[in-house]
């Protein structure tokens, strides 16, 4: 495995992140905890020391799971979000207030088993509810509060992300970023880049789409939100199947497979602190971390991205 430093803090992360939306179950089909805890113990001993998840994933299950699979484990570090409010029939609202935030965080440290919460992040904009100075000034005193040791910010636009840094130093952000989303590229990388502010890169695999497993035929679970997803329906996924099976046989050359050329190419972009890989399984841990070891070079990225912009 290899490490960055995320933004300016101590934390030394892996370059892959384990993501844990999938394992709350809720928008994912049926997960099982036991083989939920085997996938996040394979990943802490492929060297993967930084976990992504958010109170709202599984309405809470997938923190408490991801609890219980760390437990017994040193020097791992945990991230969740909060300002999505839920309820047991998957009903979400949310709110960044800071009163609100402060009661969503001290709920996730008891479902994580932890004392502290080593990145707490603002998972969603709240559609203009609260003042984004107002938010971080929320995240700021959970920090003096010492209930968190750094913050960030997820799903934020540009605009909002240089408030936030002239109100509070903030050390990271959580954007989409696959080979068949770039938009972050215009602005969003840089900004972060400039200001040294760690980039947690999610859904590097376009929400499995990019490990080349699906057929235009694929029946999803009910349940699995990739049924109505606009990348897994209609003309878009018949493209993107097409753009799929280009890189499959670019990833058979190179001696890889198409998950890992999707994931070393989120990390060849200097401004990716780590890519935030979801997985419900050990075996589909062992080849995501396998990605580390295939690393592009910059002709490669070149003749990538040609393959997907001349089929999209
Ligand atoms: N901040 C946000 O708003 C936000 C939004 C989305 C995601 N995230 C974070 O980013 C993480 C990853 O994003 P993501 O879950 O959307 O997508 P992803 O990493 O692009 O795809 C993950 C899914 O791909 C499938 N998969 C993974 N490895 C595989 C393998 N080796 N072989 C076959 N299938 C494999 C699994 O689903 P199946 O087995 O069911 O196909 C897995 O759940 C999340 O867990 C979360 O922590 C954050």
């Amino acid at each position: 495995m290899q490490y960055r430093q995320l933004g300016r803090t101590d934390l030394e992360i892996s370059r892959i992140t384990f993501g844990c939306w999938a394992i709350g179950g809720w928008w994912w089909g049926t997960v099982d905890d036991s083989e939920s805890i085997a996938a996040i113990r394979a990943a802490a001993e492929d060297g993967i020391n930084f976990f992504d998840t958010a109170d709202v994933y599984g309405g809470g299950r997938s923190e408490t799971v991801l609890g219980k699979a760390l437990e017994g484990i040193d020097n791992v570090y945990v991230a969740t979000k909060g300002g999505v409010q839920f309820d047991e029939n998957w009903a979400t609202d949310k709110s960044n207030d800071p009163g609100y935030l402060k009661k969503a965080c001290e709920a996730s440290l008891k479902r994580l088993n932890r004392e502290v919460i080593d990145l707490y992040q603002i998972h969603w904009p709240d559609e203009g509810k609260t003042p984004i100075d107002v938010a971080i000034e929320g995240l700021q005193e959970l920090k003096e509060e010492g209930k968190i040791r750094y913050f960030g910010l997820s799903n934020f636009g540009e605009s909002d992300l240089e408030v936030a840094l002239d109100t509070a130093r903030y050390e990271s952000v959580q954007p989409k970023y696959n080979l068949l989303h770039r938009e972050i590229e215009e602005d969003i990388l840089p900004f972060c880049e400039d200001n040294e502010i760690g980039v947690l890169a999610y859904s590097p695999l376009a929400s499995g789409l990019l490990t080349g497993k699906f057929t235009e035929d694929w029946e999803f679970e009910e349940g699995d939100h990739r049924k109505d997803h606009p990348d897994f329906t209609g003309e878009a996924f018949k493209k993107n199947l097409a753009i799929v099976e280009v890189l499959k046989e670019y990833a058979e050359k190179r001696e890889c497979t198409i998950a890992q050329l999707a994931i070393a190419w989120t990390l060849a972009n200097p401004a990716v602190t780590s890519a935030i890989c979801g997985a419900k399984k050990d075996m589909q841990v062992d080849e995501l971390v396998e990605a580390i070891d295939f690393p592009l070079k910059p002709k490669e990225i070149e003749e990538i991205n040609a393959i997907v912009t001349s089929l999209s």
